[in-house]
Formats: C-alpha cells, sequence, structure tokens
C-alpha cells in the first residue's frame, strides 16, 4: 500500500457499532426501525461523508473539526450536513438504552432541579421542543454555562456549533420513528423519554 493509500484510509470516517442490539428497544423503537436507521440512514450520512471530502484538504479533519470548519458555509453545506448527521446519530444511540427513563444519577438530578424545577419539568420542555420542531431535526439537552437547557434544532444542526455542550438527543426526523408511530411524533417522544432515556449517559457528558 503507497503512502496516499494509507493517508486515505486512515483518513475514512467509520459507523460506529450500536451500543446494543437492534431489537434492544423493542417495543418503543422496533428493530425494523432500528434496523433502517442505523443501517441505511446513520452508514449513508457516513459514507456521503467519506465520499464528499475524500482527496480534498478536509480529509484529515476529525468528525468535531470538519464540523466546526464547514459550520455556516453555503459552499461546504453538503460536508456540514453529512459530519454533523453522523455525529449526531452516534450520540442519539447512546442517548438511549433498554430499561432506560426513571431518576437520573443524584449530580445531573439536582442540576435538572436547580435549572427546571423539577424533572417532570424538564422532561416537559424536552418534549415540547421534540414535538414542536417543524420538519426534521433534534431535540437537545444541553449544558450552557452552568445551567442546563433544552434546545431544539432543524435538520443537522448541532449545539456544537452554538456554544453549548450536548448531554442528550432525540431524533424527531421522521425516519426515527415512522414505522412504528407514523405521524404520532408525540408518542415517540413520550415513549423515549419515560422508557428508553439515558440519563447515565447524559450524566457522563456534564463532565
Ligand atoms: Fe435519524
Amino acid at each position: 500500500m503507497s503512502t496516499t493509500e494509507i493517508a486515505e484510509k486512515a483518513a475514512l470516517h467509520e459507523l460506529p457499532p450500536l451500543p446494543y442490539a437492534d431489537n434492544a428497544l423493542d417495543p418503543v423503537i422496533s428493530a425494523n426501525t432500528l434496523g433502517f436507521h442505523y443501517g441505511k440512514h446513520h452508514k449513508g450520512y457516513v459514507d456521503t461523508l467519506n465520499k464528499l471530502i475524500a482527496g480534498t484538504e478536509l480529509a484529515g479533519l476529525s468528525l468535531e473539526q470538519l464540523i466546526n470548519e464547514t459550520a455556516g458555509k453555503a459552499d461546504k453545506l453538503a460536508i456540514f450536513n453529512n459530519a454533523a448527521q453522523t455525529w449526531n446519530h452516534t450520540f442519539y444511540w447512546r442517548s438511549l438504552r433498554a430499561k432506560g427513563g426513571g431518576e437520573p444519577p443524584a449530580a445531573l438530578k439536582q442540576k435538572i432541579e436547580t435549572s427546571f424545577g423539577n424533572l417532570d419539568a424538564c422532561k416537559k420542555e424536552l418534549a415540547t421542543a421534540a414535538t414542536t420542531q417543524f420538519g426534521s431535526g433534534w431535540a437537545w439537552l444541553v449544558l450552557e454555562g452552568d445551567k442546563l437547557k433544552v434546545l431544539k434544532t432543524g435538520n443537522a444542526e448541532t449545539p456544537l456549533t452554538k456554544g453549548a455542550k450536548p448531554l442528550l438527543t432525540i431524533d424527531v426526523w421522521e425516519h426515527a420513528y415512522y414505522l412504528d408511530y407514523q405521524n404520532r411524533r408525540a408518542d415517540y417522544v413520550n415513549a423515549v423519554l419515560d422508557k428508553l432515556i439515558n440519563w447515565d449517559f447524559a450524566a457522563e457528558n456534564l463532565g
């Protein structure tokens, strides 16, 4: 293998393995939905990103560097979209777990109470952001300064470029729920918040 071939291979972004089996989130998210979402949509973003950056000056950058480098640049929109969607989906899989929901770990719970009053108010704000995001996008719990906030972003947009630290996310693109819930986005969002959301992952991200 030539040095150039090695460099090109090293620069390829990879589809990280799912952190659980594709039926682990059933029945809230079916294996059918998870299979398409991970195997077709997430994989598609990774493959398209690799094609778009192959042989360009962006090929050696990490995913986070790519997102920051291309954010807000009209001529780099396709690269931004595929890089951010790659990152967002990896973060989304880790924001969920089998037998999730319930009570957050103590340090996170205290922060939630300081920022929102109580856990139910935080969940309600996340559900509202998720259901009112018009069209495709994401709902996020983020750390901004020393306070927790809920954000919603359109399409591939991510809090990474908005000075906020993501703690967890819910994908509200139709591909995330349509096979299981058709148009009932609120049912998907509430089921995710009650049964799948991974507060341990959010607590880890608090740092
Ligand atoms: Fe998605």
